[in-house]
């Protein structure tokens, strides 16, 4: 039976590639039509990871309904499995499983299944067709958009990567009814993230946002919201050599803590509430942010529970050690991205020293 899909919601160019990201409810059934719209059917391996069996088996049906060939794997969930290991091993599946130059590689999941599975395709037979279909809102709203891929060192996060534009990405908002509460809020300090960068008139969207994940038909306008901010951001600079670092807002001291944490204290997206609480601080002080933003910023990402308070077993020497090492810091001096106002951005601000130290540790207070 063949489906009737619906029209994408939105286009990506960036560079030279063009491709549709459709954004809606009830998607997961429809990637392999979605996906031989757009191309031969071929075979595609299908990477996922431990947590959502279910989805992949309706992605997987839903390609072989299409005609397509599929070779089903999954890695265990987690920032361990973004790894050089997994890379090798998918690599050899695939290899094993005879994929071509034609074929693909489908990424489902959150931003590990993301970064892996979109980087074993950047250099797979030195680079195959991706499709990407992301299952947690921070893939949602950042890791699946833009084309950055990668895995980790054990020297340093995303230290092995690529820049690798996917050919489809499908986003289905019904997936996020079985993430944790936790995962949600993690990809919500993002979202809260893009309302400084964006302006106004989104930032008053998600002041006012309830509990998450709230109605289906604003989450996806909010989602789309974001989408089409990094878009626009990445399409003017796809190899972050300019304007893409506005996304990095809350990241540098965000970095510091994820990492002075040991990775497990602190998920990422709740590193960024506090990076994020940081960033406005010091743009206080440095490019005149009104002290009222700050506050409602922290009653927002409090309200679904983030964290707004440092906890004290994380030294503030670790966090500034780690923001040193942090491959986006300058050798020099901190290059911050700062907000005078939503929607005004300042990028390669370089805060004093101590000002950098006061912002951490009033975290504490
Ligand atoms: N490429 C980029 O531009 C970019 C941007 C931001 C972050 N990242 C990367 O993204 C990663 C973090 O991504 P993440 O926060 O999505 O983490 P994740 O991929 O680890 O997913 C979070 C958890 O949710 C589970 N999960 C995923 N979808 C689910 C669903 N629908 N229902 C139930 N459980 C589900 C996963 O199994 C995992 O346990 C990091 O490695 C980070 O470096 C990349
Ligand atoms: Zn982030």
């Amino acid at each position: 039976m063949s489906r009737t899909v619906p029209a994408p919601s939105l286009w990506a160019e960036i560079g030279a590639a063009r491709y549709p990201l459709h954004l809606a409810s009830g998607l997961i059934d429809d990637v392999g039509a979605l996906w031989t719209g757009r191309g031969p059917a071929g075979a595609v391996l299908l990477v996922s990871d431990g947590n959502i069996p279910e989805l992949s088996r309706r992605v997987r049906a839903s390609l072989q309904e299409a005609g397509v060939r599929v070779i089903t794997t999954t890695v265990p969930p987690g920032e361990g499995s973004k790894t050089l290991a997994q890379v090798e091993r998918l690599t050899r599946l695939a290899a094993e499983a005879g994929l071509r130059r034609s074929d693909a590689v489908a990424a489902l999941g959150g931003g590990v299944v993301g970064d892996l599975a979109g980087f074993v395709a950047a250099t797979y037979q030195r680079g195959v067709r991706l499709m990407h279909i992301p299952t947690t809102l921070l893939a949602m709203v950042d890791s699946a958009i833009g084309g950055k891929t990668g895995v980790d060192l054990p020297e340093g996060k995303n230290y092995v990567g690529a820049i690798w534009q996917p050919d489809l990405v499908v986003m289905d908002t019904d997936v996020l009814a079985t993430l944790p509460p936790r995962e949600l809020a993690c990809g919500f300090a993002e979202v809260v993230k893009y309302g400084m960068l964006d302006g106004p008139e989104l930032f008053a969207q998600i002041e006012g946002w309830p509990e998450l994940p709230g109605p289906a038909d604003a989450l996806i306008g909010l989602i789309r919201r974001c989408v089409d901010h990094k878009l626009r951001v990445v399409a003017d600079d796809e190899r972050d050599l300019g304007v893409r670092a506005s996304l990095n807002l809350g990241h540098t001291v965000g970095h510091g803590i994820e990492a002075a944490a040991g990775y497990d204290l602190y998920r990422h997206g709740e590193a960024i509430s506090l990076g994020l609480l940081a960033a406005l601080r010091l743009s206080e002080s440095t490019v005149g942010l009104d002290p009222g933003w700050r506050p409602r910023v922290a009653a927002i990402l409090s309200r679904h529970g983030l964290p707004t308070r440092l906890d004290p077993a994380v030294p503030t020497a670790a966090i500034l050690e780690a923001m040193g090492r942090d491959k986006k810091a300058d050798a020099s001096a901190l290059n911050m991205v700062m907000v005078a106002a939503p929607g005004d951005v300042r990028l390669r601000v370089s805060p004093p020293g101590d000002r950098v130290v006061s912002a951490i540790e009033e975290l504490r207070r």
